[in-house]
């Protein structure tokens, strides 16, 4: 059995494009702990009672800073920004500005392109020993984005066991902003196998169907007769591996779910019977994106296991893939003048 801890700080300490990184920690008074890294302003570790009033990690990650900034998946725990998801061909327009931007999923920009925020080593102040603040200025044009972007993550570790997650950012040009945090969850521990028996709900009513390249089509189908239909808990397994063409472009699920919840209710939820651990997410966000860590590559893990195909799954609560290509989706535009505001909540419990 996997005695779980929070990784050492000293090996998140060094320097990174002139920069210093540090790993943060946060408890409260029920034993909760939390470990972030201003590397991609991250979440590291997530220790949780599990039914057994034991601490289990509940999130992927690694256990000093090369992990990271080696990892061939590079998102695990960060902050995405500016444009969590594609966009399609990295190419859209504001007004009659054309925006390039760096493309690195082929010929679309995914998560903010290679040198995105998960990549950036963010300035950090810690308050109260409850809350730490992340701050991150993108420069005009970066990763081809119009405007200079000043951005803030705060992460706060409630006694109720939640994460609280708030973006803030404002910008000196009208620009696109979504900004999610990627953490991969396994309510077993992490390493500790893969997900497909958690049960996962979702209450949405309506998903985001994609194409072969992982684009929005642009339609919002009902999930009523598909693979897509969470309204009942069920588990991952039970449809992972149809032969729809949706979960197949995807090689399972990577798909938004359009979100109906109001923040006082839980947008998505995930259970695991081993472990008796729920987690509930709480977003203002129009939509939760469902991951099932179809493309993890076998990374070594902070507990020595691999993370393979479905160790882990994302709820990214953010806006529409490629809504700056589709002006019927909600709107990603920011103005000067304007703040974005963007709250996740990550509840942790145990399901008696
Ligand atoms: C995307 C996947 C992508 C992955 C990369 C997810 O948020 O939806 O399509 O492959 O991030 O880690």
């Amino acid at each position: 059995m996997t005695i779980y801890k929070l990784p050492d700080t000293k090996a998140f300490e060094s320097c990174l494009n002139n920069k210093n990184t540090h790993l943060l920690t946060l408890a409260n008074r029920t034993g909760m702990q939390i470990a972030l890294s201003d590397y991609g302003a991250r979440l590291v570790s997530v220790l949780v009672p599990d039914k057994h009033g034991t601490l289990v990690d509940v999130v992927l990650g690694f256990n000093n800073i090369d992990g990271y900034i080696h990892a061939k998946e590079q998102y695990h725990g960060a902050t995405i920004g500016r444009y969590a998801n594609r966009i399609a061909g990295g190419h859209f327009q504001i007004g009659n500005t054309s925006c390039s931007l760096a493309q690195n999923n082929g010929e679309n920009s995914l998560h903010g392109g290679p040198e995105g925020f998960h990549r950036k080593v963010w300035d950090r102040q810690v308050s109260l020993k409850k809350q730490v603040d992340f701050y991150y200025v993108s420069p005009d044009g970066e990763e081809g984005f119009p405007g200079t972007l000043n951005t803030c993550v705060s992460y706060e570790l409630t006694n109720e066991n939640e994460i609280k997650i708030y973006f803030r950012a404002t910008t000196d040009k009208t620009t696109v902003i979504n900004l999610t945090n990627h953490a991969y969850f396994n309510l077993n521990g992490e390493g500790n196998g893969d997900i497909l028996n958690h049960y996962i709900q979702i209450p949405s009513s309506n998903f985001i169907p994609i194409n072969s390249k992982q684009i929005p089509t642009g339609q919002i189908s009902p999930v009523e007769d598909t693979s897509f239909d969470f309204r009942v808990a069920k588990k991952i397994a039970q449809e992972i591996n149809s032969s729809a063409d949706q979960i197949q472009y995807a090689m399972g699920y990577d798909h938004g779910f359009v979100n109906e919840s109001p923040i006082s209710t839980p947008a998505a939820t995930a259970y695991s019977e081993g472990s008796g651990i729920l987690l509930e997410v709480f977003t203002d966000q129009p939509s939760v994106h469902l991951y099932t860590g179809n493309f993890l590559a076998n990374d070594q893990g902070k507990s020595g296991h691999r993370y393979l195909k479905h160790g882990g799954f994302c709820f990214e609560a953010q806006h529409y893939p490629d809504s700056p290509n589709q002006g019927h989706f909600p709107a990603v535009i920011l103005s000067p003048g304007e703040e974005f505001q963007h709250t996740i909540i990550y509840k942790f419990s145990v399901k008696k």
